[in-house]
C-alpha cells in the first residue's frame, strides 16, 4: 500500500522535485487527449493535481489513470512540478502539480447518487443530501462547517478549563426536566411499565453539581425536546451549558460578554462590540420582540391613549380589554410597500395573534387608504408623535400588550428584510435582561414560567412573587446576536421554600411537586450554595457564524422536519421480541416502511 506522505493541502512552489505521495477522493476528471489526463485529488484538507502525462508517467500508471472515475479512492506517488507561468489561481496549491509515477486505486466508486460540490448543493434536494450524507459532507462548505464547530468548542473547552470549570457529564436517561417542551420516553426492562425521559437539558443536573460543591461546571451536551422542528430548531441539538456558585447575575453577565466577544473575534473573526444591556420591557416596547434584532432601527411607538380618542372599533375594543394600540411608522413606506404587501404583513400579524394589521399612509399632509378616516381625528398627535414625514406609512398593532408588540414586531422584521433594512455581515449582540417571572397561559388557566421553574426572582421582587405575579421580575438573561437567541440563563432559586411557592404559582400542588422534583427540593434542603448559569445554542452559535438560516446544515447527520434520519433510516420498527421484553404492546402494528 502506497502511504500518504502529506496531504492534499500541503504542497507549495517551494516543495518542487519532492517526491510525496497523497491520499485521497479524484474529484475531478479530465482527459485532455495526448497522453494527458488531469484529476484534481481531494481530501480534508485541500487539493492537488495530479497530471498522469505519458512522458513521464509510466505506461500502466497512465492506463490506470485512464479508468479513474469520480470520487474514486487512490493513492498515488510522484514528483512535484512547478506549472511554471500557468498556476491555478482558485487553489493553494495551485502553483504545482504532482506528476503521477505510482498509483493504487484503493476503492472504486459505484455510480454516485450525488455529488460533493459546492456550487450544485443547492440544486440537490435536501433529502438526497441527507440519505447520502457522507458524500454530502465531503463538500468543502460542510468540510468548513464540522472545523468551525471544532474551533467553537475547542475554545469553549478551553477558555472555561482557564478559568477552573470542571467538564462534567451528566446522564441521558432520567426523569423529566421542564423546559417546556414534550419529552422523548425511553421504556425500562427492569422496570417494566416505568419510563426514563430524554433530557431537554442538564438543569436540574447541573444544579445539584453546584449542591454537591463542583463550583464551576461545564458541559458540551446533547438536548432532546420532542417538539416540532423549524429552520432553527431541532430535536436533538447541542448546547454549551454552564453552571457557577456564589454567583451574582452582572458576574455572570460579565463572564459570558468575554466568552462570547472573544469567540466571535478568535474564531469568527468578527467584532460583537461590548454587547449592552436591555430590559424585556424595553426589548418588547420598542422592537416588539424578547430578541430584538438591533441591527437596524425601525421602531415601534405606543399610541394607545391616542388611540382611545379614535372611533376606530378595532382599536377601541383592545383599550377597554386593557390591552395596547403599537404603531410603527415606516419611512417611504407609502411608495415602497404595496397593498399586497401590507396584505401579506397582516397574515403574519395574525400568525401572532392579531386580528389583523390596520394601516395608513401619510401623503401630502394628509392620511389617505386604509383606517384614514378613523386616525384623521388624532392627525396632528400622531404625526407627532410619530415624526411622520411625507411618504411614510404607519402600521398598528392591536390586542393585549404582548400580542400587539410581538404581532408588530414580527411585521417590523418581515418590513426590514423587504427594504433591505438589515446590514450584510454585521453582527449586533445584547443581553435581553429584567424578564417577567410568569407569563399569564389562558388556555391553561394559570402562570407558566417565562424561563423555567428554577429561576429565581430579583431579589428587590421577592416580596411581590405571590402578592403581584404578574409585576414580579426575574433575574433571567438571554444573550440575542441579530435577532436569534444564542443563548438563556438565570440565577437559581436557592431557596426551598421560594422554590416550593414557585411551583405552587405554576400550579403545581406541593404533592405533584415533591412527587416530580422532590430530589431537587431535597437538594436544596441539604447546604445549596447561590448558583447560576446559562446554556448557549451550539448550533445556533456555528449557524450564525457560518451565515446559513438552515440548522441542518451545522449538524453532522441532522434530523428532517418530521424527525427521521434519512440515511441510518431511523426512527425504524422495533423487534416484536424486543417490544415483549419491555412489556410493550402495540394497539397498532406499525407498517414495515421497507
Ligand atoms: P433554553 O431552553 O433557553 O435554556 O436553551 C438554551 C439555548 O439553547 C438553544 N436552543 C435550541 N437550539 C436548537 N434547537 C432547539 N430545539 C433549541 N432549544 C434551545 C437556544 C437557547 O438560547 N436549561 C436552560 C439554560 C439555563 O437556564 O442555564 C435551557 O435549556 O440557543
Amino acid at each position: 500500500m502506497l502511504k500518504r506522505t502529506c496531504t492534499c493541502g500541503d504542497t507549495r512552489k517551494e516543495n518542487a522535485g519532492e517526491t510525496t505521495t497523497l491520499s485521497g477522493w479524484v474529484n475531478t476528471y479530465r482527459d485532455q487527449g495526448k497522453g494527458l489526463v488531469f484529476i484534481d485529488l481531494r481530501d480534508r484538507y485541500g487539493m492537488t493535481q495530479v497530471v498522469f502525462d505519458a512522458e513521464d508517467t509510466p505506461k500502466e500508471v497512465m492506463e490506470l489513470g485512464g479508468t479513474l472515475r469520480r470520487e474514486d479512492v487512490i493513492s498515488v506517488t510522484g514528483k512535484i512540478r512547478d506549472r511554471d507561468g500557468k498556476p491555478n489561481e482558485k487553489l493553494p496549491t495551485g502553483e504545482i502539480e504532482l506528476v503521477a509515477k505510482e498509483i493504487e486505486i484503493i476503492n472504486r466508486t459505484a455510480k454516485l447518487p450525488i455529488l460533493p460540490d459546492d456550487h450544485d448543493a443547492d440544486k440537490i434536494g435536501e433529502e438526497h443530501r441527507l440519505k447520502y450524507r457522507y458524500i454530502d459532507l465531503r463538500r468543502p462548505r460542510m468540510q468548513k462547517i464540522l472545523q468551525l464547530r471544532h474551533k467553537i468548542t475547542q475554545f469553549t473547552r478551553n477558555f472555561f478549563a482557564d478559568r477552573e470549570f470542571l467538564e462534567i457529564e451528566t446522564p441521558l436517561l432520567i426523569t423529566p426536566t421542564p423546559e417546556g417542551a414534550r419529552d422523548f420516553i425511553v421504556p425500562s426492562r427492569h422496570q417494566a411499565g416505568q419510563w426514563y425521559a430524554l433530557p431537554q437539558s442538564p438543569q436540574i443536573f447541573k444544579q445539584i453539581l453546584m449542591v454537591a460543591g463542583c463550583d464551576k461546571y461545564l458541559q458540551i451536551c446533547k438536548c432532546l425536546r420532542d417538539e416540532d422542528p423549524r429552520a432553527d430548531r431541532q430535536a436533538e441539538f447541542t448546547q454549551i451549558d454552564l453552571e457557577m456558585s456564589f454567583i451574582e447575575q452582572d458576574d455572570i453577565l460579565a463572564l459570558m460578554t468575554e466568552f462570547a466577544t472573544s469567540l466571535y473575534k478568535e474564531v469568527g473573526g468578527v467584532d460583537l462590540g461590548n454587547l449592552p444591556q436591555m430590559s424585556w420591557k424595553d426589548a418588547m416596547d420598542n422592537y416588539g420582540s424578547d430578541r430584538p434584532d438591533i441591527r437596524f432601527d425601525l421602531q415601534l411607538a405606543d399610541i394607545t391613549e391616542l388611540a382611545k380618542k379614535t372611533d376606530f372599533k378595532v382599536f377601541n375594543e383592545a383599550c377597554d380589554a386593557g390591552g395596547s394600540v403599537k404603531a410603527m411608522r415606516v419611512p417611504g413606506g407609502a411608495e415602497k410597500l404595496s397593498r399586497k404587501k401590507t396584505d401579506a404583513y397582516a397574515e403574519i400579524a395574525k400568525t401572532y395573534g392579531a386580528g389583523g394589521l390596520p394601516v395608513v399612509k401619510y401623503q401630502d399632509g394628509e392620511f389617505v387608504t386604509g383606517v384614514a378616516k378613523f386616525v384623521t381625528p388624532i392627525k396632528e398627535e400622531l404625526v407627532e408623535a410619530l415624526k411622520l414625514e411625507d411618504g411614510d406609512i404607519v402600521m398598528f398593532g392591536v390586542g393585549t400588550y404582548r400580542v400587539a408588540c410581538t404581532a408588530l414586531g414580527e411585521v417590523r422584521l418581515a418590513v426590514a428584510k423587504e427594504l433591505g433594512l438589515i446590514p450584510e455581515g454585521m453582527f449586533r449582540g445584547l443581553w435581553v435582561i429584567d424578564f417577567p417571572m410568569f407569563d399569564w397561559n389562558e388556555d391553561a388557566g394559570r402562570w407558566v414560567s417565562e424561563h423555567h421553574p428554577f429561576t429565581a426572582p430579583l431579589a428587590t421582587h421577592l416580596d411581590i412573587l405571590e402578592s403581584d405575579p404578574a409585576n414580579c421580575l426575574s433575574s433571567g438573561y438571554d444573550l440575542v446576536i441579530n435577532g436569534a437567541e444564542v443563548g438563556g440563563g438565570s440565577i437559581r432559586i436557592h431557596n426551598p421554600e421560594v422554590q416550593a411557592k414557585v411551583f405552587g404559582l405554576l400550579g403545581l400542588s406541593q404533592e405533584k411537586a415533591e412527587d416530580k422534583f422532590g430530589f431537587l427540593l431535597n437538594a436544596l434542603r441539604f447546604g445549596a450554595p447561590p448558583h447560576g448559569g446559562i446554556a448557549f445554542g451550539l448550533d445556533r452559535l456555528v449557524m450564525m457564524m457560518i451565515g446559513t438560516t438552515n440548522i441542518r446544515d451545522v449538524i453532522a447527520f441532522p434530523k428532517t422536519q418530521t424527525g427521521a434520519d434519512l440515511m441510518c433510516e431511523a426512527p425504524g420498527i422495533a423487534d416484536p421480541a424486543q417490544l415483549d421484553e419491555l412489556g410493550i404492546i402495540m394497539r397498532q402494528p406499525a407498517e414495515s416502511t421497507e
